[in-house]
Parts: structure tokens; sequence; C-alpha cells
């Protein structure tokens, strides 16, 4: 394993230094006090080992869902945008530092790490059945099973870039691990998204004051320096639509009997609206 990598992590145990333990047939990270971690067998690396989580993570069913509709290209505009922002944030860094946090299957960092082929990569996610893809797609990063509430087992002021895409923010750990000329990069669905399919697939509805809330949840560590809209049209059929209700977190409550009752009288394409926000923040 690339040793610039293991700059990019801390024990999770007792926060020393870590480095690849490639001793063996079953490689590793070993801290300086001795703590290691088994890489599993698809790439990943579960530092949540031996500690139960009261959290309930996406299911391989949810995971396949988001999967198969990224994979069908409905996101890629919004992938676009991503990766353009991030190469503008890393902008004078030889090899920047990218933590993906609530990466998932890995799809937008694997698009991101296209246009910056020599950065450094981490793709953190409480679902190992994410990580398991995000291994596959993003082979060069460090793909790690953790709860983003905890302490990031991530060095302070280690991360150039922070990309958090539909996925919960710890903003004093974010800020603790971005450097001072570092970004925050954000991605929130905006009021109107997917909203002519939100009650067939039994999706949440996005609040209006989001953007406000967001900004009042990063005050005192990041300070808003940049926003732009994503807004396009999708041609959606049944089958995609099933795939957008089961791979949200509604899917944890959904009737899948019900759906598929629902779908089977829905027309071949329904046009639906894509509307996202990406917000770029700045250490405060
Ligand atoms: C809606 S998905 C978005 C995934 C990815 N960013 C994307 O856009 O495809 C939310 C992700 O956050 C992850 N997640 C939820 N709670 C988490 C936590 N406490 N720690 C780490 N990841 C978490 C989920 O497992 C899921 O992969
Ligand atoms: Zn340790």
């Amino acid at each position: 394993m690339d040793a610039t990598l293991t700059q990019l992590l801390r024990c999770p145990v007792c926060a020393a230094g870590i480095t690849a333990d490639d001793g063996g047939s079953a490689a590793g990270l070993i801290c300086r006090s001795g703590h290691r971690f088994d890489r599993a067998r698809q790439g990943y690396f579960n530092l949540l080992t031996g500690r139960a989580s009261s959290f309930v993570p996406d299911t391989a069913e949810m995971v396949a869902a988001r999967a198969d509709f990224l994979s069908a290209g409905h996101y890629d505009r919004l992938a676009t945008a991503i990766a353009d922002e991030t190469v503008a944030a890393s902008r004078g860094k030889q090899r920047p530092a990218i933590l993906d946090a609530g990466a998932g299957t890995g799809f937008h960092l694997d698009r991101v790490l296209q246009d910056l082929p020599t950065a450094r990569a981490v793709a953190m996610d409480i679902s190992k059945f994410a990580l398991r893809r995000a291994a596959r797609a993003v082979p060069g990063a460090l793909c790690l099973v953790w709860d983003v509430w905890r302490p990031l087992p991530v060095p302070t002021g280690a991360v150039d870039v922070i990309v958090n895409v539909f996925a919960p923010r710890h903003v004093e750990e974010f800020a603790r691990v971005l450097s001072g000329s570092g970004r925050l990069l954000v991605v929130t669905p905006r009021p109107g998204h997917l909203a002519e399919i939100r009650s067939v697939a039994s999706l949440l509805d996005v609040p209006p004051e989001k953007t406000a809330k967001l900004n009042r949840a990063l005050e005192g560590h990041f300070a808003p320096e940049s926003h732009r809209d994503i807004e396009f049209s999708l041609e959606l059929s049944p089958a995609d639509i099933r795939l957008a209700a089961l791979m949200g977190p509604s899917a944890h409550h959904l009737d899948r009997a019900v759906l598929d009752g629902q779908l089977r009288g829905h027309p071949e394409r329904t046009t639906v609206t894509a509307a996202f926000r990406l917000s770029v923040y700045a250490p405060a």
C-alpha cells in the first residue's frame, strides 16, 4: 500500500500513527502501539470491528439499488459538478488528500479521481455492503468502514477536500481533519428533487429551508464560500423509479408489494426533476 495513503490515518483506538502491515498473507494496518486492522477479502478495512453500533446501516438491497441507479448514469451531471468543484478546491496541491465522508458505493469519488488521478483518497461509510463496492470502484483509495459520528480515524489537518454527498456531517470532526486551506463540499437535495415520484416511491419531502439549516449547523467551524444549483430532467422507467425508492432511507419502511402494485400501472417513462445544491465551505 502507498505509504502516503496511511498518512491519512490515525488509530481509531489510541490515535497513534498507522502504517501498512503487509507481512504474511492477511495484509492489514497496524498502529505504533500495535493495534491491528485486517483488510477484508473485498479490499476494505473495517475499523469498527468489535464495537457495537446502534445505527441501522444501509442494507445490501439498498446499496445494490443505489449502485444500479447511479451506474445507469442518472446522476452523471451531479458527479461531474462534484469533480469540477473538487479540482477547483485542490488547485495548487500536488497530491490532494480527499475524504469522501459517507461515500456509499464510491461512485462520486471514482468520478473525482478520474479528474485527479494523483489524489490520495479515503472512502468512509458505515455500510460494509457499500464499502465492498467502493473498494472495487476506487481500488487506489483507502476504504474504511467507520461511523462518522465518532472521532474520525484521520489526523488533524490532514485532508484537503472533504466530499459529503447526502450523508451525515460531523461538523467538529470535519473541521478538525481539514487543513487550513482545505474545503468542505456538501451536496444536498433541493425542494422539487424527485418531486414527481415522491408519493409513488414513498420518499420524504425536501424541506425548503435546508441551506439555511446547513449553514447554521456549520456555523463557527465553516463559512459558506460559494454554491451552485444543479438541476436537470430524468426520464425514468418504472424499474428506475423502483431503484430510486429502494436506494434511500425510506426503503427501511417501504412496503415492496404496494410499491410494485403501483408501478405496474405506471407509464413507460416519467419525466422527473433532479435538483441539487453543491455548497463549498471554507474553514471559519
Ligand atoms: C444516501 S447515501 C449516499 C451515498 C453516496 N454519498 C452517494 O451519493 O452515492 C448515504 C450514505 O451515508 C452512509 N452513512 C449513514 N450514516 C453514516 C454514519 N454514521 N457514518 C458513515 N456513513 C454513514 C450510508 O451508509 C450511505 O452509504
Ligand atoms: Zn492504536
